[in-house]
């Protein structure tokens, strides 16, 4: 796909395109005034005749695409409007039509954003691992921006990047585990820490874990022959980008510290507390926070939003074997709590603690964990819609209004205090599973992690990483769910 930003039509397409919700056309202005009338007629003819979305029409001797943007239930204008460009995308490539063009001088900024997202996510695709890879028809989307054709150029750029880390997420998500370990997973981190200036990157490996006594990756991960690892990774946008201090970094005076905390079971059999096997084939998939971590951080510090930014990924493989962790087995957590492991498949929250834990070293302010932590939330909220848990009202706002922005829904859950003593253990202080309210109580065992004085929230992706039917812009697989958001909340608070 490529997408070209002009003033003007320059007349070399061979079909445009037109969105419209109900009988209304969106972005018309440049419609002339006989289109304009052809137009109304064919949306007031709808109801008649058999009028489809994505139908092709002749209007003003020019091929014209038309596309429903209020087609799906549940979607937010802005989302529609995504799924619109998916959907005509989808068309164009199959349809073989080498350039479109989308009025859209009309449009506001955020319109045209979300109609870029759906284009990019229409020219998704992991064959990484077909016998034969099909090159998809490459389209060209010719955008009539009028004077807006400077503004949509830069928005296009940010697009790209934040693009290109939904589809390094993606990909890493979709990686078979057995080619996607720990390992292999800080090698990619190694890559694009050398290739992204500002960003470095440090990387603790089982011995070093075990002698800081970071021992919930180690109890985690010494079952498995892929030893774990933890990755920081740094960004300081209020000081030096590319070896000069941006303008915005001068301006800036605030002082926060924000930093991603993922998950990053590159998988999760549940260890000896086996899962089923119904459940097993989609924790390839048990690595998504991790992935959506350095995702974000590298778009944030390539568009160098000028805050401190820094990614902690917790890496292990939850596996069988004859060092495996033993229900019961006690261990002492970085921040000195002892945890009994009370089951061996609620193990996202014992790495996490040694992530929450490596954020207060290094001096977080704010802290977001991402993580595929509960079947519970995926029964509760289901895949459209990720449950989240703070401890500062203002950091959870942020988070529903970023996610809105960036058309991912969130939903704000109760750290039920009622619940907590659930999580006492017997002979140690706490274990590593509560009440019946699954959700609540991961998010509960995390705040026992959380450094003192630092605001705080708690993603649960479990339901919306990875979908194994079709979901608004994803086919089948990972979402790249809550890589937007995150890059999204950097920039709101580096504003
Ligand atoms: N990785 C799973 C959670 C999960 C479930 C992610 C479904 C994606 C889809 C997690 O490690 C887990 O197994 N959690 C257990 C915890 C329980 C044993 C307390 C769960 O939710 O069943
Ligand atoms: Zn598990
Ligand atoms: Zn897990």
């Amino acid at each position: 796909m490529k997408i070209n930003i002009v003033q003007s039509a320059s007349g070399k397409a061979n079909a445009s395109a037109l969105f419209f919700v109900k009988k209304s056309v969106q972005f018309s202005d440049v419609l002339s005034e006989n289109a304009e009338k052809q137009v109304e007629s064919v949306l007031n003819g709808m109801e008649d005749g058999p009028f489809e979305d994505l139908e092709y029409l002749e209007i003003d001797n020019q091929p014209t695409i038309f596309v429903d943007a209020a087609k799906e239930r549940g979607l937010s204008a802005l989302d529609h409007l995504r799924m619109a460009a998916y959907r005509l995308a989808k068309k164009a490539s199959k349809r073989q039509i080498p350039m479109v063009s989308i009025m859209l001088a009309d449009a506001a900024p955020e319109q045209f954003k979300s109609i870029l997202h759906g284009l990019h996510y229409a020219d998704y695709k992991f064959d990484a691992y077909k016998s034969k890879q099909k090159d998809a028809f490459q389209v060209t989307f010719e955008i009539v921006a009028g004077d807006q054709s400077a503004v949509f150029k830069k928005i296009a750029e940010d697009v790209a990047v934040e693009h290109k880390a939904v589809v390094l997420a993606k990909n890493l998500i979709n990686t078979c585990s057995s080619d996607l370990t720990p390992a292999e997973f800080v090698e990619n981190a190694n890559t694009i820490a050398k290739y992204t200036p500002g960003l470095s990157i440090k990387v603790r490996n089982m011995k070093q874990l075990e002698k800081e006594g970071f021992m919930g990756l180690v109890t985690v991960g010494k079952g498995s022959s892929h030893e774990p690892f933890m990755i920081t990774l740094s960004y300081d946008g209020t000081k030096t980008v590319r070896g000069t201090k941006t303008k915005a970094a001068n301006a800036r005076s605030s002082s926060d510290h924000l930093v991603l905390v993922g998950k990053g079971l590159t998988f999760d059999t549940g260890g000896l507390c086996l899962k089923p096997p119904k459940s097993m084939p989609e924790m390839i998939s048990d690595m998504s926070g991790a992935a959506t971590v350095l995702a974000a951080i590298q778009a944030i510090a390539t568009l160098e939003l000028p805050i401190k930014v820094s990614a902690v990924c917790c890496l292990a493989e939850n596996a069988i074997g004859n060092k495996s962790v033993l229900p019961g087995d006690i261990f002492k957590a970085k921040n000195g709590k002892t945890v009994m492991v009370d089951n061996t498949d609620a193990e996202g929250r014992l790495v996490l603690s040694d992530g929450l834990a490596e954020a207060g070293l290094i001096g977080a302010t704010h802290i977001v964990d991402i993580a595929t932590l509960t079947g519970a939330m995926v029964r509760a909220l289901g895949y459209a819609v990720a449950g989240f848990f703070s401890n500062d009202d203002d950091l959870g706002l942020k988070v529903i209004n970023c996610g809105e922005a960036c058309c991912e829904k969130f939903w704000s859950m109760p750290l039920e205090e009622e619940y907590a003593d659930a999580l006492k253990g017997n002979f140690a202080d706490l274990k590593n599973t509560g009440s019946d309210a699954g959700a609540i109580a991961a998010a509960l065992f995390l705040q026992e992690f959380v450094p003192e004085n630092t605001a705080w929230a708690h993603w649960d992706i479990a339901g919306t990483a990875f979908v194994s039917k079709a979901w608004k812009y994803t086919e089948f697989g990972a979402t790249g769910f809550g890589v937007q958001t995150l890059i999204e909340l950097a920039r709101e608070m580096s504003n």
